[in-house]
């Protein structure tokens, strides 16, 4: 049987060997400590389900318009204009099954086979397989030299006349990097200049710690036309499974992503819709609580990673992870196995002591791990001891 090249392309996510060895433990009754899934351990607020009930009983059980329920995309208007000063009329907004589906919309309404999308690495596990499905090319721009910083003239220096886009993603998944507000600046005019648009995945701009996350459009708004911005209430809200999400941007960008989701979902989840009008009204103290919990579990981690002989680790301004660069080990044996790479890293650690992270291969950043921080700080304690014990028993 045939199947399609453009899907035999896509690679296997990287972390299918850590799943395989995670599932080999748990067959034997081992239960690993992961910290490597990307997800609030919060409760989804209570407005969410409430008004997922009320919605449920009152019927709002049906079909939706595609872009969203008029309720949700006035909610969204408001969030922007709040927490932004920016106006987004109801035209201008679109509601979908994740932020991850309308990143993939996005890109389909901009790309074409052969098309370039400049990509900023290290980067999120989908980007670069989303472009690849559209017959896309990635071009990559690396931050690794600058402290996960991406430095404008390494994406002027990216672009061709091929290019359709640049993915942002600040702050970052997986480096916690929250870009500086002159990156954003020379961006905006750029592709103003050049005639390419930003998607602006800002799905973690609630989760910053030092300093606030400002949108590139309060910055630079005479980029408007150039930017798509999506966001979602999976990571602020903790509500990963109801798989809402939203962009916003000028019309008509957003109106051919409307197009486009007509043929692939028509609207979301009716329920997880008035989900997410509930959350979006009442529940931004709950955000906040979220994100103080989050600094407290951040600042724990680092502290004992600094205690740990081997690696490095830079502190990041927001999101919840930290990468930190486990190089130092290679080499180094545990129990006659040698460490070579992040993934092997990442396999050792995991049969020897039961903790379960990320090689920072899955992100296109070989040599780190990504460590998420969305969990207990029980469950942190415990991880970090382990991960010690396995590092001081290095040889
Ligand atoms: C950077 C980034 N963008 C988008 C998403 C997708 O979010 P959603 O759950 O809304 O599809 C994730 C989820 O891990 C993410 O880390």
């Amino acid at each position: 049987m045939k199947t399609s090249a453009r899907v035999n392309q896509i690679k296997p996510a990287a972390t299918r060997q850590i799943t395989d060895i995670s599932n080999a433990m748990k067959a034997k009754g081992i239960k690993a400590i992961s910290l490597a899934m990307g997800e609030p351990d919060f409760p989804t607020p209570e407005a969410g389900i409430e008004y997922a009930i009320k919605a449920m009983q009152e019927g709002h059980t049906h079909y939706t318009p595609t872009q969203g329920i008029v309720e949700l995309r006035k909610e969204i208007s408001t969030y922007y204009k709040e927490r932004f000063n920016l106006d987004f009329n109801l035209n201008q907004i679109t509601t979908g099954t994740g932020a991850k589906l309308l990143i993939y919309e996005a890109l389909g309404v901009l790309v074409d086979p052969g098309d370039e999308v400049i990509v900023i690495k290290p980067a999120w596990v989908s980007y670069v397989e989303q472009i690849r499905l559209l017959n896309g090319v990635p071009v990559f721009v690396d931050t690794r030299k600058n402290n996960f910083q991406p430095d404008i003239r390494d994406i002027y220096n990216a672009i061709t006349d091929k290019t359709v886009a640049v993915i942002v993603n600040s702050p970052n998944n997986p480096t916690g990097a929250l870009y500086q507000d002159e990156f954003w600046i020379d961006l905006c005019r750029l592709a103003m200049e050049k005639d390419f648009v930003i998607i602006n995945d800002e799905v973690y701009e609630r989760l910053c710690y030092e300093r606030a996350y400002v949108n590139p459009l309060q910055l630079c708004p005479e980029a408007a036309n150039h930017i798509i911005t999506i966001n979602g209430v999976s990571k602020s809200y903790a509500m990963t499974g109801w798989r809402i999400g939203f962009a916003v941007g000028c019309e008509n960008l957003i109106s051919k992503m409307i197009k486009l989701q007509g043929h692939l979902t028509s609207g979301s989840s009716s329920i997880a819709q008035w989900a997410s009008v509930g959350v979006l009204r009442e529940a931004q103290d709950k955000v906040e609580a979220m994100k103080d919990e989050y600094l407290e579990r951040r600042n724990f981690v680092l502290s004992k990673l600094a205690e740990m002989p081997y690696i490095k680790t830079s502190k990041p301004e927001g999101a919840f992870y930290l990468l930190p660069d486990i190089s130092g080990c290679y080499g180094l044996k545990c129990d006659g196995k040698e460490i070579i790479d992040d993934v092997s890293f990442c396999a050792l650690l995991l049969e020897k002591s039961a903790v379960a992270l990320v090689p920072g291969n899955a992100f296109l950043c070989d040599d780190h791990i990504r460590i998420s921080y969305a969990a207990s700080i029980e469950e942190l304690s415990n991880a970090m001891d382990k991960m010690k014990s396995f590092l001081m028993g290095l040889a």
